[in-house]
Parts: structure tokens; C-alpha cells; sequence
């Protein structure tokens, strides 16, 4: 039987305990099938990496404006649904525009986060690293078993001190900005719309605190852009608010899942410190095999499409217009038919940064770089000091279908 919006052959659970074993099935139904969402919305998702990526270079017909979501504007999707702000979010900025308006709104971003810049980096990051390697050291040493939460002490601070820096932030306001940031991702206790709305007033305050004392910060370089690039003000705190929700935990949760494969798999690791395989592949392997964005980014279609333009396995699926589609990063990282029979096994010897762990198409990732060099640095950190880091007991996932992380680590160093 064809497969159709109303009848979803998969359901997606925030408490679902492995979001692997969701794509697994998902993808045993194809490579473009209708999900349930929580809150019973339900979405065509892209599952396979092939029509992936034919979404993905296709905007013209899968558009990222929620303009042309059909259910949401003929009221089925309710307002207060937790996941509103992430599958439709409002403002103006490069995740929810398309064509000459999405390069325009792009374009001050990608000329503010240049190469030079996050190269510039490279110092801050490494001594950041090591400061939390030290506060780790210590709270093992105070805790009466020498366990420690990777998570706490070091995967969030890391990325929340670097976009902080990045984004001209006084290390004092790190907490009250992560406090706020947070609330965005619990899909079982927030309510999105209100969390957007407090982040955004926050950053709008930050961005008057920088044209009043401007800095050598990205908030900096894009007030100083020419004219014609500057974007208006409340288009730089809607961009802001895109760098922090889309590079903060995304880095976080990269960090945790290394973390994981790197620890249990000791040959491996072996490979990476003896430098017979360069410590770019942990990154790239992890962000294909443990994608830390699972399911979202939602494409809508602007004109009915027909699945075998897709793909051949797709022959037969009616993607109708306005339907919404999310992408299932998790899941095409996995995809056996692009990486082979072996795709689900993590390998660094297979090194292949061709993944589409950081997007594709017209909304890859502005962030890759920085985060590629933040995740570089401190995996070889931590592994040179404590080879036999090792992970403790259970580990919670996070309470969410967007991105495949976990609450904690509890992580024993020696
Ligand atoms: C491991 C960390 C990261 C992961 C896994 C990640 C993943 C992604 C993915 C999958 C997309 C494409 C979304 C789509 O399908 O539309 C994306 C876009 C984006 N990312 Fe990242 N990202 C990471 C780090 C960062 C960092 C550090 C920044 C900023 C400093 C950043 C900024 C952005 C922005 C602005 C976009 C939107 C681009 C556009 O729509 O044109 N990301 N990211």
C-alpha cells in the first residue's frame, strides 16, 4: 500500500531510549516515509542519504519558509505545540528563508565568521580546553569515587565559553545566556515560543551593550560591515539567536558522543594516539555515525512531488504541497546503501568528511569549521592525558527527537 500522511509508519518518542533504533526502523519503510511527531503531528521524514541530499540541493521545491506549511495555516498544528519554535521558527533569518532571501540574510554571517576568525581561535579554544581538563582533574580528585560528569564540566562549557567569546559575551553572563539557551531543547517541559521570545530579548540587550563598546567580536564585525551588508537590528539578533541555538549544544553533544565511541574502543583510540590516523577522522566518524542533530529541519514542499524524483525506493510516495519533511540526519549518517554494509560500525580509519552530519545544500552548517576545530583540540586533550578515560554506569539520553545526546556522563579519568 502506498504510503500516506495519514497513515505514519513510525512514531517518534522523546523518551524513545535509542533514537538508532527509530532510524533503523524508519528506514526499513523506505527512504522518504510519514512519522509521528509528538504531539501527533505528523511529517513525511527523509530517511536515506540519497533523497537526503536531492532534498537537501532542492530548494526551489522543498523550501525551509513555513510560509508554505498547509496544516499550520489552516490551524492543525496547535500554537503552544513544543516543537512550533524549532520546525517553524519565526523571525527573520538563514534558517526559515530561501533563495536570494536566504543569501542575503547568509551572507554578513559567512563574511563575519571567516576562516582567519576561527583560526584566530585556535588559542582561546586551547586554553579553555585545558582550564576545564584542570576543573575535571580537580573534581575527580574531590569526589569520593573520582567520578566526574563530562557533560557538566566540560562538553557544555566548552562550546558555551567559545560561542560566548566569539559573540563578545562577559564570561559572567555565560550562565544566565546557557540558563535561557536551555529551555529551548526540553521538548517535555518548555514551551518553545516563550523560550525564543526571552533569548531573543537577552541578545537584543547584548547587541546595545556592543554598539556602545564595540569589540574584536563577531557581534562587532557585523556591525561593521558596509552598508549594503548590515543586516537591520532585529535581523542581528534573530542571526545571533540562530548561531547560539544551532552551534552551542550541537558541539556539546559532538563532544559527548566522541567521548563515548572513543572510550569504548580502546584499538581505535590507539590508532588516533600514536597519530597512525589524524584526530579530523574521530570528528568526522562521529558526527556520520552519531549524527548530533537527529530529526528536524523541516523542508515544505511548494509544489506536489513525486517520490521516484526522489528516489526509486520513494516510486509511489505523493509528497503534496505545503506537506512538511524532516530531515533525519541520524539517520543518513547510517544509511547502508552510501556507506556500505558496515555503516553501522564505527570506524576513524574510514575518514570520510563527505557526511552530512553538518547539512547539505544551501543551508550547510556556517559553524562546521569552529566546530570541527573545537572537537579536534579537546578529543586529542583529553586522550593524551587520560587514555583510559573510561564511562560510568548509565548513560541518560536527553529527552528529545531533535538532537541525539545525553543528560550526563558520568566518566571515571584513570
Ligand atoms: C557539532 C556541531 C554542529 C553541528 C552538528 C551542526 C549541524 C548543522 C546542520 C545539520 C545544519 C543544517 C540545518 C538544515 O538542515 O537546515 C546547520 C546549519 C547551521 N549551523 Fe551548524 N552545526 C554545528 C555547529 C555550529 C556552530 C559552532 C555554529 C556557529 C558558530 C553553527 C551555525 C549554523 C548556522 C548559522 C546554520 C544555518 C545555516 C543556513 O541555514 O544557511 N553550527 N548546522
Amino acid at each position: 500500500m502506498a504510503l500516506n500522511l495519514s497513515r505514519p509508519v513510525h512514531q517518534l518518542d522523546p523518551l524513545s531510549p535509542d533514537l538508532h533504533e527509530d532510524a533503523t526502523k524508519m528506514r526499513g519503510h523506505g527512504p522518504l516515509v510519514p512519522v509521528e511527531l509528538p504531539g501527533g503531528v505528523v511529517m513525511w521524514g527523509v530517511v536515506g542519504d540519497e533523497a537526503g541530499r536531492n532534498i537537501l540541493k532542492d530548494n526551489a521545491r522543498f523550501a525551509k519558509s513555513p510560509k508554505y506549511w498547509r496544516a499550520l495555516h489552516e490551524g492543525e498544528i496547535p500554537q503552544d505545540w513544543p516543537l512550533l519554535s524549532i520546525a517553524a521558527p519565526s523571525g527573520n533569518s538563514v534558517v526559515n528563508a530561501d533563495g536570494p532571501e536566504h543569501r542575503k540574510l547568509r551572507r554578513p554571517l559567512a563574511q563575519a565568521l571567516t576562516a582567519r576568525r576561527v583560526e584566530a581561535l585556535t588559542p582561546l579554544v586551547t586554553s579553555l580546553v585545558e582550564r576545564l581538563l584542570e576543573d575535571l582533574e580537580k573534581a575527580a580528585r574531590a569526589s569520593e569515587d573520582g567520578v566526574v560528569d563530562f557533560r557538566s564540566l566540560f562538553a557544555w562549557p566548552l562550546p558555551m565559553g567559545v560561542i560566548g567569546y566569539l559573540l563578545g559575551v562577559d564570561e559572567a553572563d555565560h550562565a544566565e545566556l546557557g540558563r535561557l539557551y536551555n529551555a529551548l531543547f526540553d521538548d517535555t517541559l518548555s514551551d518553545g515560543r516563550n523560550a525564543e521570545l526571552s533569548l531573543h530579548s537577552w541578545l537584543d540587550a547584548h547587541v546595545a551593550r556592543i554598539e556602545r563598546e564595540p569589540g574584536d567580536d563577531l557581534v562587532s564585525a557585523m556591525l561593521a560591515l558596509p552598508e549594503e551588508d548590515r543586516l537591520p537590528r532585529e535581523d542581528l539578533v534573530v542571526a545571533l539567536y540562530v548561531v547560539l541555538a544551532a552551534g552551542h549544544e550541537t558541539t556539546t553533544h559532538l563532544l559527548l558522543n566522541a567521548v563515548r565511541a572513543l572510550s569504548a574502543r580502546p584499538e581505535q583510540l590507539g590508532l588516533l594516539l600514536s597519530g597512525e590516523v589524524p584526530w579530523e577522522n574521530a570528528v568526522e566518524e562521529t558526527m556520520r555515525w552519531d549524527s548530533p542533530t537527529a530529526n528536524f529541519f523541516t523542508r515544505f514542499a511548494t509544489e506536489d512531488v513525486d517520490g521516484a524524483q526522489i528516489h526509486p525506493d520513494a516510486a509511489g510516495v505523493r509528497i503534496a504541497k505545503g506537506d512538511p519533511v524532516f530531515v533525519s540526519y541520524i539517520s543518513m549518517g547510517r544509511d547502508p546503501e552510501r556507506y556500505g554494509p558496515t555503516a553501522g560500525e564505527f570506524d576513524v580509519r574510514r575518514g570520510d568528511a563527505a557526511h552530512t552530519g553538518f547539512g547539505y545544500g544551501a543551508h550547510f552548517c556556517i559553524g562546521a569549521p569552529l566546530a570541527r576545530l573545537e572537537a579536534g583540540i579537546a578529543l586529542e586533550r583529553i586522550f593524551a592525558r587520560w587514555p583510559e578515560l573510561s564511562v560510568v554506569g548509565e548513560v541518560p539520553r536527553s529527552p528529545t527527537i531533535v538532537v541525539n545526546s545525553h543528560t550526563r556522563l558520568d566518566v571515571r579519568l584513570k
